[in-house]
């Protein structure tokens, strides 16, 4: 496993993280709790030491199965967790206000059955809280020993000053990237290379697009999320061109050995220098194929044919 250490903490986490989104049990169609508890085990057994999980995830399942699967390893990992998003009376919406955070920090705090958390990260900005006012409440929490260091998620370019201003409270951030959705790159590259905080990546296989087993053919259920136009990775014109960017994966995976997911997984790390690829897994056998990205290297060549077909 590769390893980075997140902005200016003392966190050291693998580059491969596993993403606590399908752990929610909720809208990934099949997914059961046995499955998830063996993946995280097998995470762990070889060389994951990063997860990252959400309260709105399943509305806290995803937190309380991340604590079911890591037992007594906790002190062996890291736990990002995210707050910011709040469902009320079937309606939700972004609070960032300080009686919200203690009120979600707390009851991430008892589903992750643990006494603090490595990173916490503002989920979504909600529009009215000034940034300053969030650090404000997030080193109350880090003074009282519940939080450990402080992530920015889902950023927009017209909030770069104000992130600029505040850089040195933050070590990371996250923003949709895969070879599927390089429309966030250049924010990713200014945010990474001019306020030295370390990207981590999300929907880094396109939702699942990227890993080869989907055909034009691929319909989803209800219970599946990717069955709502919103998910554009699997609709239209754009399902098409992803399946085109598999057909060009495929052959790089076979000459390396690899699974097409771990291609996927290795441009954005070789694209991305020092970044960290959150990826989601529902059973031991996905993260193993995730796994499979760390530790080589694509050619130069490799990495110009994914470039241009997925630009
Ligand atoms: N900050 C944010 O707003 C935000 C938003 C979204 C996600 N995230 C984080 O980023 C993580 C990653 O994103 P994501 O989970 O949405 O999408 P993803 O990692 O792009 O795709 C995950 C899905 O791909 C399939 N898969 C995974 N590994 C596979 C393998 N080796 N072979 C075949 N299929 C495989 C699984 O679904 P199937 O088997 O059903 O295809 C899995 O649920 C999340 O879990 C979450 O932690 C953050």
């Amino acid at each position: 496993m590769e390893y980075v250490t997140l902005g200016k903490s003392d966190l050291s986490v693998s580059r491969i993280c596993m993403g606590g989104c399908p752990m929610g049990q909720y809208g990934w169609g099949d997914v059961q709790e046995k499955e998830l508890l063996d993946a995280i085990s097998a995470a762990i057994d070889n060389g994951v030491n990063f997860f990252d999980t959400a309260d709105v995830y399943g509305m806290g399942t995803s937190e309380q199965t991340l604590a079911k699967g890591l037992g007594n390893r906790r002190s062996d990992v890291v736990i990002a967790t995210k707050f910011g998003v709040r469902v009320e009376n079937g309606r939700t919406f972004y609070d960032n206000s300080a009686e919200w955070i203690r009120k979600a920090v707390e009851g991430s705090l008892k589903r992750l059955n643990t006494d603090y958390i490595d990173l916490y990260q503002i989920h979504y900005r909600d529009g009215v809280t000034p940034l300053a006012d969030v650090v404000e409440s997030l080193l109350q929490l880090q003074q009282q020993g519940l939080i450990r260091h402080f992530g920015l998620s889902n950023v927009f370019e017209k909030d770069f000053q104000e992130i600029a201003n505040l850089k040195d409270y933050f070590v990371s951030f996250q923003d949709e990237y895969s070879l599927a959705c390089r429309k966030n790159e250049a924010d990713i590259q200014h945010l990474a290379q001019e306020l030295s905080l370390t990207p981590l990546t999300w929907g880094s296989l396109g939702q699942g697009v990227l890993t080869g087993k989907y055909t034009a053919e691929t319909e989803f259920g209800n219970n599946d999320r990717r069955s709502r136009d919103i998910y554009v990775n699997f609709h239209g014109e754009k399902f098409r061109q992803n399946l085109r960017i598999v057909e060009a994966m495929r052959p790089i995976a076979a000459a390396h050995g690899k699974s097409i997911a771990a291609v996927a997984i290795r441009f954005i790390m070789d694209y991305l220098p020092s970044s960290v690829v959150l990826c989601g897994a529902k059973r031991p056998d996905q993260i193993l194929g995730n796994i499979q990205g760390a530790d080589w290297q694509l050619a130069a060549t490799e990495l110009d044919i994914l470039n241009s077909v997925s630009l």
